[in-house]
């Protein structure tokens, strides 16, 4: 049986740490860029919604980026492990560190969500989306969602999905290809049992992806199910669960100077194991 590792639940944000981390060129978070005062500072008054349109009517219509870059020197990948789940553990265990001593990673879990659509003309068309990463073990990396929402019509219908884990301060990538499945049922009713409890009435109240007229709609919504509950526990809708992707492919990425970062790929064996190498920056 493989091991599953479960991913600690995550503390809010740090409002302290947050505002003034400074990253890995040693530039504060805060500090003016180009663009004027960093957004947060501005939100935190109240007239900030009229200046931020303002500004964004006047100076980001087309702006100009070229100039911003970073010089990757936080770390190398040298010599990695013959397996990608080693070396994923030790990510993501600096992924969490990094979160508690700068705070400038705040989700280490949060990950990119890549799916195939089918446009309006049959065409393939790529999705993303951001969702937590709950566990993981060798046979894939568990999400939890709707069901019915676009991303499950879209698994259901093509069955392949890419994940990224972007750990900017670190500069980081991991990239992961793979088959997805729906997690059992006994999992997922264990996993929804375990999240809040209004987390737990909006899975019956929102209709994921599909539209609605209005927030008070929502909060209706929400409040008729919390009605209908009350007293009692939640049990686990049925349009909402997990998914494992099983990983075909793996990239990890390591931000070097001079743009010559370190790539390397994982595939899998006929035997269970994995054989990897080195990709051109
Ligand atoms: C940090 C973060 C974490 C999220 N985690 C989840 C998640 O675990 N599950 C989920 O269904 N949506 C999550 N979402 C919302 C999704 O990004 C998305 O809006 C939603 O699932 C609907 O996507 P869809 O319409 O493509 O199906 C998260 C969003 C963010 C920004």
């Amino acid at each position: 049986m493989p091991r599953m590792t479960p991913l600690s639940p995550l503390s809010d944000p740090r409002g302290d740490q947050a505002s003034s981390p400074a990253d890995a060129s040693g530039r504060a978070s805060d500090e003016p860029t180009r663009w004027g005062a960093p957004a947060h500072t501005a939100a935190a008054r109240p007239d900030a919604c009229d200046e931020l349109a303002a500004q964004t009517t006047k100076d980001t219509m087309s702006p100009d980026l070229s100039s911003e870059r970073m010089t990757y020197i936080v770390g190398q990948l040298e010599d990695p492990p013959g397996d990608p789940f080693t070396l994923l553990e030790a990510w993501m265990r600096d992924a969490f560190a990094r979160r508690d001593s700068h705070g400038d990673l705040p989700e280490p879990t949060a990950m990119v969500l890549s799916t195939v659509a089918v446009g309006a003309d049959g065409e393939p068309v790529p999705r993303s989306r951001t969702v937590l990463l709950k566990s993981w073990d060798a046979d894939g990396f568990v999400f939890y969602t709707n069901r019915e929402s676009a991303k499950g019509r879209e698994l259901a219908r093509h069955g392949s999905a890419a994940l990224l884990l972007p750990w900017s301060p670190l500069q980081r990538q991991v990239r992961i290809e793979g088959r997805v499945e729906l997690l059992d049922d006994a999992t997922s009713d264990q996993y929804f049992a375990s999240r809040p409890r209004g987390s737990q009435l909006g899975a019956w109240a929102s209709r994921q992806s599909w539209p609605i007229a209005s927030r008070e709609d929502l909060e209706a919504a929400v409040s008729r199910e919390s009605a209908r509950f009350e007293g009692a526990d939640v049990p686990r809708p049925p349009h909402w669960g997990g998914y494992r992707v099983a990983p075909r492919r793996f990239e990890f990425w390591q931000g070097r100077p001079d743009r010559l970062h370190d790539r390397f790929a994982y595939e899998p064996n006929a035997d269970g194991t994995w054989r990897t190498h080195r990709l051109q920056p």
